[in-house]
């Protein structure tokens, strides 16, 4: 197969930015198709780290990035990444980076929305802040800005006029200031020539790439469970994360995702609210954050930790049509005596029974109230840090790793035993397979 898409198979940090820097070395182009900078993809290249958000991972390995008609731009982060970036040595010019000019734009008034609603609700979603649920808003809308607006003044003051009439009322009821439409307009036109230089029809250039026989390597941001329509709703980002969305997100049809790499945690993490059957209160699942270092690359909230999930994954692999998982962070269950592994979930019914279940059910209610039903392993001492082949592995390490193929009908294609960028165990190879 000629293209890889990958996704996150979980709630998201999962370490896809690791595998995509990773698989990028094999493939000519990175695309991002879905979701803004509320992504946060760390990469460690020897003694450098780059956090990127985004910026699709390829561009630390200097192929060609794009970013998808499926993401939302706030482009005055873009140029901040930009110049971040370029301080660490990475120049980023138009033969680096193409932008979709039919993504929509984040503006500030997404970020103040964002925020003031949080801040007001009751029940909270714990988003990232940075506007993206409301920018995807104006674009379902049909009134948001998109890049190639940005060469356009009349249509661009137009358009803001219009967007500013549906924000008035929702600022006024937030308590929120009115917004400056024509501070606004003069911000946009100072950046115009910044952003214009990257600005292409992205599903037309890919088009052609596809066809004189480059390989594309898709990168998803979030996790399929944080999926709009397929998450655990509403606590969910406001974008399809799943890996059909490669192909609306990028222009490309739905040919173009190729072999789908779920990258996969060996246990499980959320930021943010939102059910999480197996998550852990106790010393276990801080020992997991500890080790794990569980903090958000863009917010630097802690994660939430627990037990991995094979009936959420099994749930995943279904959605996404999984052709075989990264498994990543196994070594932060190191010297842990025993592990559980949740099959499935359990809900007390009205009368009193039991309900079982083999998938997370769609109603909130029931995703917070069920339990989950686990099976026991036997852990192991020996560290698995850093290890390079199988072989490396304790025997427990193995079998953990077997049971979670078996439970979630997916085979394991890649193993990631540390950030860096060698530690990492072929057991097939994506763009071969
Ligand atoms: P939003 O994407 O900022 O609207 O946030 C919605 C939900 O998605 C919140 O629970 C966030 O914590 C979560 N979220 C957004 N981006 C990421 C990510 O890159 N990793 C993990 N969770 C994320």
């Amino acid at each position: 197969m000629a293209n890889v898409t990958v996704i996150g198979a979980q709630w998201g940090d999962e370490g896809k930015g690791k595998l995509v820097d990773w698989l990028s070395n094999r493939a000519d182009v990175v695309v991002r198709f879905q979701g803004g900078h509320n992504a946060g993809h760390t990469l460690v290249v020897g003694d450098q780290v780059y956090k990127l958000s985004l910026l699709p991972s390829g561009v630390v390995q200097g192929k060609l990035s794009v970013i998808g008609n499926g993401v939302v731009v706030d482009p005055w982060h873009l140029l901040e990444e930009i110049a971040k970036i370029g301080a660490q040595g990475i120049t980023i010019t138009p033969d680096l980076l193409v932008l979709a000019d039919n993504a929509c734009l984040i503006l500030p008034l997404h970020r103040d929305l964002d925020q003031a609603r949080e801040a007001a609700a009751t029940n909270k979603i714990g988003t990232t802040g940075r506007g993206i649920g409301p920018a995807y808003e104006d674009k379902v809308g049909r009134r948001a800005i998109r890049v190639a607006d940005l060469a356009d003044r009349e249509a661009l003051e137009a358009k803001i006029d219009r967007l500013l009439a549906h924000h008035a009322p929702l600022r006024r009821g937030l308590g929120l200031p009115e917004a400056d439409g024509a501070a606004l307009l003069a911000e946009l036109e100072r950046m115009a020539p910044l952003i214009l230089p990257f600005a292409k029809p992205a599903w037309l250039l890919l088009g052609e790439l596809v066809k004189s026989g480059k390989r594309v390597l898709f990168e998803g941001a979030q996790g399929a469970l944080l999926d709009v329509d397929h998450g655990t709703y509403p606590y969910v980002t406001s974008s399809n994360t799943v890996a059909g969305q490669a192909a609306a997100g990028s222009g490309l049809g739905p040919k173009g995702p190729g072999y789908v790499l779920g990258i996969v945690k060996a246990y499980t993490t959320r930021v943010g609210e939102g059910p999480f059957p197996t998550e852990l209160t106790d010393e276990v699942g801080q020992h997991l954050g500890t080790i794990g270092k569980e903090f958000g690359t863009v917010t630097g909230r802690s994660r939430r930790c627990g037990w991995f999930d094979a009936a959420l994954v099994r749930q995943s692999v279904a959605l996404n049509g999984i052709s075989g998982i990264a498994l990543t962070k196994l070594d932060v269950l190191d010297g842990l005596a025993t592990l559980q592994i949740c099959t499935g979930y359990r809900l007390k019914t009205a009368e009193g029974g039991d309900q079982d279940f083999s998938y997370l059910p769609a109603g909130l209610k029931a995703q917070s109230q069920l339990s989950p039903v686990y099976e026991e392993m036997e852990g192991w001492s020996e560290t698995t840090q850093g290890a390079r082949s199988w072989r490396d592995l304790p025997a427990n390490a193995v079998k953990y790793v077997r049971r979670i193929e078996e439970l979630i009908g997916a085979p394991v294609a890649l193993l990631s035993t540390s950030p860096q960028r060698d530690d990492t165990i072929l057991m097939r190879d994506p763009f071969q397979d």
